[in-house]
C-alpha cells in the first residue's frame, strides 16, 4: 500500500483542531485549541466561535506540520469538516481547506462531521471491519447508523428532539456546574447511586430506534426543583448517577436489540458522549457475557478533533471520492455521506 499522508481540518464548532495522519490511521500530530471564550456565556457564541477560528487556525496548522515533522510539501490531501455545525465556524475552515488545496494542487476531501466521529475509532483500532453499528452520541447528534461498508448504510433511528448530550449540557446548567455538564455529571456519578431515582426511560417500549430526551430533562429539571438539588446538596451524586442512568439504558437497550434484529457482531460508539464511563461500561459487561466486539475512542479523540476527519477520508481518497473548489459548507442537521 502506498503510503498516503493527510491533513485535516476541523472547525465545526469551538474548537480550531488540525491534525496529520497516514492511511495506516497513525498520527503524526493533532493539534485541538478549544477556545475559552465561550465559557463565561454557558455555551458556545456562534459569531464569537467564527472569529476565534479565522485567529486560530494558520497558527494550528503549522502548529500540527511542525509537530508531524513535515511541511506541506509532504501533504498528499486535505480533508476538512463541511457539515453539520456552526455555519460560520465551517465556513473558516472550508475556506481555508480550499485555498490551500488550490495552492498545493493537492485533493481536497470533505468529510461530514458525524462520520468522522465514527472513524475516529480507526484512529486506534484499524483492525476494525464491516459491517458495524456505530452508536453517535454528542453534543448535537444522537444517531444509530448500520455500515455494511463506507458507503453502504443504513440510518436506523435517530432522536426526534434534544442529543444525548445536550440533555446531559442542559441539566449540568441547571445545576451550575461548569461547561459542557457531560464530563462533570459523569465524575458526579461515580460517588453516586444509580438506582437511588427512578426517571423515565423515554421511547424504551417504542418498536422503532428513535430516541427522545426532552422528556427526560424535563422530569430531571423538575427534580432539580423540587428537591432543591444543587452542588451543595448531598443527593447531589446520586441524582447525577440516576439521571446518567436513564440515558445509558436509552442508548443501550436499542442499540442492543437493533445488532440482535440485524445479526451484527460489532459496535462502535462515538461522539463526546461515547466518553461516559457508565455507558463504555455497560456495553464492555454485556460484550463480555456475548458474542460481541465494543470499540470507543480514547477521551481525546472521543470529543472534536481534526484527526478523525482525517481518518474518515482516508476511504474517500482510497475511492477517489474528491471535492471540487465549488464545496461549501452547509449547516445540514445529521449523518449524511457527501
Ligand atoms: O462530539 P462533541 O465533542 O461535540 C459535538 O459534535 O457535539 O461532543 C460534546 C458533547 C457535550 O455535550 C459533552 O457534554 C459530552 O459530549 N461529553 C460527555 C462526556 N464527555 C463529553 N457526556 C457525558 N459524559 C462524558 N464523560
Ligand atoms: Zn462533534
Amino acid at each position: 500500500m502506498k503510503k498516503v499522508t493527510i491533513l485535516g481540518i476541523e472547525t465545526s464548532c469551538d474548537d480550531t483542531s488540525a491534525a496529520v495522519i497516514d492511511n495506516s490511521f497513525h498520527i503524526y500530530s493533532n493539534i485541538i485549541s478549544s477556545q475559552s471564550i465561550h465559557e463565561k456565556f454557558g455555551g458556545v457564541v456562534p459569531e464569537l466561535a467564527s472569529r476565534e477560528h479565522i485567529k486560530g487556525i494558520m497558527p494550528i496548522v503549522d502548529i500540527a506540520l511542525k509537530e508531524a515533522k513535515l511541511s506541506l510539501n509532504n501533504i498528499d490531501a486535505i480533508a476538512v469538516s463541511v457539515n453539520p455545525g456552526l455555519i460560520g465556524s465551517l465556513l473558516v475552515g472550508v475556506s481555508f481547506a480550499k485555498g490551500l488545496a488550490y495552492s498545493l494542487g493537492k485533493p481536497l476531501i470533505a468529510v461530514n462531521h458525524i462520520l468522522g466521529h465514527v472513524f475516529a475509532n480507526f484512529l486506534e483500532q484499524p483492525e476494525i471491519e464491516f459491517p458495524f453499528m456505530a452508536l453517535i452520541v454528542s453534543g448535537g447528534h444522537t444517531e444509530l447508523v448500520k455500515f455494511i461498508s463506507f458507503n453502504n448504510f443504513k440510518i436506523m433511528g435517530r432522536t426526534v428532539d434534544d442529543a444525548a448530550g445536550e440533555a446531559f449540557d442542559k441539566i449540568g446548567k441547571l445545576l451550575n456546574l461548569p461547561f459542557p455538564g457531560g464530563p462533570e455529571i459523569d465524575n458526579l456519578a461515580k460517588n453516586g447511586n444509580k438506582n437511588a431515582i427512578s426517571f423515565p426511560l423515554p421511547m424504551i417500549k417504542q418498536a422503532n430506534y428513535d430516541f427522545s430526551f426532552s422528556g427526560l430533562k424535563t422530569s430531571a429539571a423538575l427534580y432539580i426543583q423540587q428537591n432543591k438539588i444543587n452542588t451543595n446538596n448531598e443527593n447531589l451524586c446520586d441524582f447525577a448517577a440516576s439521571f446518567q442512568n436513564a440515558i445509558v439504558q436509552v442508548l443501550f437497550r436499542k442499540t442492543i436489540s437493533a445488532i440482535k434484529e440485524n445479526n451484527i457482531k460489532t459496535v462502535l460508539l462515538a461522539g463526546g458522549v461515547a466518553a461516559n464511563s457508565e455507558l463504555r461500561n455497560v456495553f464492555d459487561n454485556f460484550a463480555n457475557k456475548h458474542d460481541l466486539c465494543v470499540f470507543y475512542p480514547s477521551e481525546e479523540l472521543c470529543t472534536d478533533n481534526a484527526a478523525m476527519i482525517a481518518a474518515a477520508s482516508v476511504f474517500k481518497y482510497e475511492k477517489k471520492q474528491f471535492a471540487d473548489l465549488n464545496l461549501n459548507a452547509s449547516s445540514i442537521k445529521g449523518f449524511h455521506q457527501l
